[in-house]
């Protein structure tokens, strides 16, 4: 293992019925909230009036920011910018999935920043505070909830990155898994793709002696692929969405990344796409992934390997290291597709028109991936294999 030093501030609460905790989280931290939501799933499945109606019983001014896109956009960061500056907001309260926690967490660093707030999304300007947040979260995918990663698209330029800073963990994020049952189907599968991806990009790595972590990372796999396709079947089932929103938070709370660094080369050519063609985010992940797995297999063998048949039952008499791997990959892409997940670009329409577009954004600071480092070409081999 590499030396590493592990810190998570973020105070989880899970539960049925645990959203009665606002009232005691949110007094600490002051009586002005910005809540900020997305396109009305709140509003239709009543999180929107319980969360208003406790923030009444506590007393609070409440402004309002709503209709974060998925793929949050700049634009709506300003404009939640705006308010908070106005309004003397001294706490927020995301509820909804990643993109508003994300859209939320872009809000609080830029409120206490005179400049754009893409300046922040850039590194161009490093955030020393933002303002507090909490999260009511009602989709399992992102890992959001308890990290302090954020995800930004400029439209206007049609650029998409990630950034994070120490002060943008949330402060507390209730994780209620009624609040998950009415995300539809489509929805789901995009959150069990996504966060079985953030598993991927953790275990591929080059660091000797992690036999912990590489468990911690297979039995998160196999307890989602276990739960996940029971839970399409039942989508109110309570103990199937409550594994599978744990899931979704452990898979990227940075538990699974204790001494070694992941490769995240795959996450940063799918926000490349996402950025020019706007498609969900794990619907790029699922056609991308066993791609990059494909192409990098030769960095580690033996990984791809114990990846096989450890998750995906590959037996390995008889076969090379190579065919076990790739047995097992070709089994992801298999599950994948079962659940209803998309397996080509051509799936959402794209073709080889803007491949090099796609790639030249990719690219931006440069070659990237810790467990292969990509070049352009690379890239845009990859984007082909996934035509
Ligand atoms: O906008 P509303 O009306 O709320 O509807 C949303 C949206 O249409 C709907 N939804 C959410 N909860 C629901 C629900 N519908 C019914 N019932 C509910 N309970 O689902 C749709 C998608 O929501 P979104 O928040 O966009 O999904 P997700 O959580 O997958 O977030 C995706 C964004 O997160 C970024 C992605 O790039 C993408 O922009 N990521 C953020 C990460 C992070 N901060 O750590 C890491 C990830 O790898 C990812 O890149
Ligand atoms: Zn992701």
């Amino acid at each position: 293992m590499d030396n590493f030093t592990y810190y998570n501030p973020t105070k989880l609460i899970f539960g049925k019925g645990e959203l009665e905790q606002l009232k005691n989280e949110i007094p600490q931290y002051g009586d002005k909230v910005l809540l900020i939501y997305g396109g009305g799933s709140i509003k239709k499945n009543g999180l929107y009036d319980n969360v208003l109606s406790l923030l009444e019983e506590i007393n609070v001014s409440v402004s309002e920011l709503s209709g974060v896109e998925p793929n949050p956009r700049l634009s709506t960061v300003n404009r939640g910018v705006e308010i908070c500056k106005n309004d003397g907001i001294q706490f927020i309260l995301a509820v909804g999935g990643g993109s508003v926690i994300d859209c939320a967490k872009a809000v609080a660093a830029g409120a206490l920043y005179d400049g754009d707030a893409w300046d922040i999304v850039t590194r161009k300007h490093i955030p020393e505070g933002a303002l507090p947040l909490g999260t009511v979260l009602t989709l399992a995918a992102t890992g959001s909830e308890m990290n302090a990663g954020s995800v930004i698209t400029n439209w206007e330029t049609k650029e998409k990155y990630g950034w994070g800073s120490p002060y943008t963990f949330p402060k507390f994020s209730i994780l209620d898994p009624v609040n998950t049952f009415t995300v539809p189907r489509d929805q789901t599968v995009y959150g069990i793709v996504d966060m079985m991806s953030h598993v991927f990009e953790q275990y591929f790595h080059h660091v000797s002696n992690t036999p912990l972590q590489d468990r911690l990372c297979e039995s998160v796999l196999m307890t989602v692929m276990e739960a996940a396709p029971k839970l399409l079947e039942n989508l109110q089932d309570y103990e199937l969405r409550e594994t599978i929103l744990y899931s979704g938070t452990i898979a990227l709370n940075g538990s699974l990344q204790m001494g070694y660094r992941g490769d995240w080369a795959s996450h940063n050519i799918e926000h490349a796409v996402s950025a020019v063609y706007d498609i969900p985010h794990a619907g790029g992940l699922a056609i991308l992934f066993p791609n990059w797995m494909k192409f990098t297999l030769d960095e580690n063998t033996s990984r791809a390997k114990q990846l096989a048949v450890r998750v995906f039952g590959v037996n390995p008499e008889g076969k090379t290291d190579r065919e076990t791997a790739i047995e097992g990959i070709d089994k992801l892409r298999e599950f994948w597709s079962s659940l209803g997940a998309p397996s080509t670009l051509g799936d959402y329409d794209i073709n080889s028109e803007n491949l090099e577009l796609v790639a030249d954004k990719a690219m931006i600071n440069g070659e990237f991936g810790n467990f292969k480092s990509l070049k352009k070409e690379d890239v845009i081999a990859i984007l082909e294999n996934s035509l």
